[in-house]
């Protein structure tokens, strides 16, 4: 489907994905003129519905966010007070966060520098007889062997909570990230592939998990307006609203996906042979980069450089050791080394082959000029 590209070369640039277009107004218009139900309802059936057959999921549930979605998820799973999580040092930090409010530990493990997720050699010399969860980062759309990791949470009998946030429309071996463990999780936060300004989904194909997220997510009850309480349950509801938006912009994945990878491939031929710029290895085939990342000497400075002309990037996460929640737990050098290193270009599916020629241009001669 055509997607409209009327914003300013500036705008293009700075933001990380493409705000609401006309579909999306219209289609809000057009609901609310209907008598619109503004609580969930029939349409976060169908956005639920366009999610589960995108992932080939069994079961989806939309929940306010991304970060709610990894706190359901373990309550359903039944993660409790004392028990272990395994969490990449380095994501976003609300993987940690969510295990923290579930009463867990989290216990941090250094990522493979080859796609910048949680190192599963590592993890699992993390294992102790605490450990019931691997909560694993599909970072920027990338995952490590997907298989060894199923396996292994079966070999030490745990649940692996795919924490896909950064994944709609990635892919391992053709299967999508988020469906491989026994529950999935992704974000329609602002800056995502897809937004419903804030938004997060659960995707399972366990018909019990699927009931518990449902129930965690409306107070504990089974039925809406009936208050009976079958569990602890929360308000982690969605909205038909966002739902009119959502269903939209799912209309529009297909394309962004496609537009990520073409932009991606842009920036790794223009910059390819630069010898400063190293692009972490992917596939094109499995992942659509949510950011299109590199790793270079000195990001401090090349962002400021690129800040005086008008173009917007972004450095990688602190290492969650390294936030002060956490305090300092332990040695993480991959972690450390990466984020010391990373930076988030300009990534939105607007951009234009323009854009990014002139973007790559810049970038080449900030380090022709520069000693690093
Ligand atoms: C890996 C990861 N996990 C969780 C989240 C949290 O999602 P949300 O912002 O929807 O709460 C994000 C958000 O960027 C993320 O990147």
């Amino acid at each position: 489907m055509p997607v409209k590209n009327n914003i300013s070369p500036v705008r293009r640039i700075n933001q990380m994905e493409p705000w609401l277009g006309e579909e999306e107004k219209q289609a809000l218009c057009k609901y609310l003129d209907s008598g619109g139900w503004l609580t969930e309802f029939k349409q976060t059936r169908e956005f639920e519905r366009m999610i589960a057959e995108y992932v080939s999921s069994q079961y989806c549930s939309v929940l306010s966010n991304g970060t709610v979605t990894l706190f359901t998820a373990l309550l359903a799973l039944g993660i409790d007070r004392d028990d272990e999580v395994i969490v990449p040092d380095l994501t976003m930090i609300a993987s940690a966060n969510a295990v923290v409010l579930s009463g867990a530990r989290p216990v941090f493990v250094d990522i493979d520098p080859s796609n910048l997720c949680l190192d599963l050699d590592l993890a699992e010399k993390a294992i102790t007889p605490r450990t019931k969860a691997i909560m694993l980062v599909s970072f920027n759309g990338r995952s490590p062997n997907m298989h060894r990791a199923v396996s292994m949470a079966r070999q030490y009998k745990l649940h692996l909570v795919e924490d896909a946030a950064q994944s709609l429309g990635s892919f391992y071996e053709g299967k999508h990230l988020g469906t491989f463990g026994q529950i999935g999780s992704f974000s329609f936060s602002a800056p995502k592939v897809i937004t419903t300004g804030q938004g997060g989904a659960l995707v399972t194909d366990d018909a019990r998990l699927a009931d518990n997220v449902r129930k965690i997510k409306d107070f504990g009850r089974r039925e809406s307006g009936v208050d009976f309480h079958e569990t602890l349950g929360y308000n982690f509801k969605f909205t038909d609203l966002q739902a009119v938006v959502g269903i939209e912009q799912m209309k529009k994945l297909g394309w962004r996906v496609q537009r990520k990878k073409e932009i991606f491939a842009l920036y790794r031929r223009e910059l390819g042979n630069v010898p400063q710029v190293k692009f972490i290895e992917t596939n094109l085939e499995d992942t659509s980069p949510w950011f299109i990342d590199v790793l270079v000497p000195n990001p401090q400075s090349l962002a400021a450089f690129m800040k005086e002309r008008g173009i917007g990037t972004r450095p990688f996460y602190p290492p969650i050791h390294s936030q002060p929640p956490y305090g300092d737990r332990g040695a993480f050098p991959v972690s450390d080394y990466v984020s010391a290193r990373g930076l988030w270009l300009p990534s939105s599916s607007f951009l234009t082959d323009e854009d990014i020629l002139r973007i790559c241009g810049l970038i080449r001669a900030f380090h022709d000029s520069s000693q690093t």
